[in-house]
């Protein structure tokens, strides 16, 4: 599995912290930028992640901003991208058993760095469960067209 991770400058310092959680894990990983705490647009690295996701070149994807609301935001404007703004560990795990969320998104300045890591390992270890929540994610695609 390789994971993609994006963020803006407020989300710079929680994506650092969670490369090296994943380095940890032995997790590959692909870096969208940014690369520095300097003042950048979220949408473009939202972008960058999502396309991505849907073309195959990561499996998944983490997108951090200050409060992960303007990434998850972008994310989901990308035709095939579900993506889920989570701060707990709960919410993290049925984003992905019952949605099937392809991109994590997370408030930098918002959660503890290591909450956030307990959120990441959560959100990658539960499995999509299908059957009527199959369904209802088709209804969201037929939404996109
Ligand atoms: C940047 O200051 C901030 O607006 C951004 O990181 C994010 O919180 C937007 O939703």
């Amino acid at each position: 599995m390789k994971i993609g991770i994006g963020s803006d400058h407020g989300g710079f310092e929680l994506k650092e912290y969670i490369k090296e959680y994943l380095k940890e894990e032995g997790i590959e990983y692909v870096d969208y930028g940014t690369n520095s705490l300097d003042s950048v647009d979220y949408p473009d690295y939202g972008l960058k992640l999502s396309k991505g996701v849907v073309s195959g070149e990561v499996d998944k994807g983490i997108a951090i901003c200050g409060t992960g609301i303007g990434i998850s935001i972008t994310c989901n404007k990308v035709k095939g991208i579900r993506c889920a703004l989570c701060s707990d560990t709960y919410s993290a795990r049925m984003s992905v058993e019952h949605n099937n969320a392809n991109i994590l998104a997370l408030g930098g300045r918002v959660i503890g760095m290591d909450l956030a890591v307990e959120i990441v390992s959560t959100w990658l270890k539960a499995q999509f469960q299908g059957g009527r929540h199959e369904r209802r994610i088709n209804k969201i695609s037929n939404i996109e067209g």
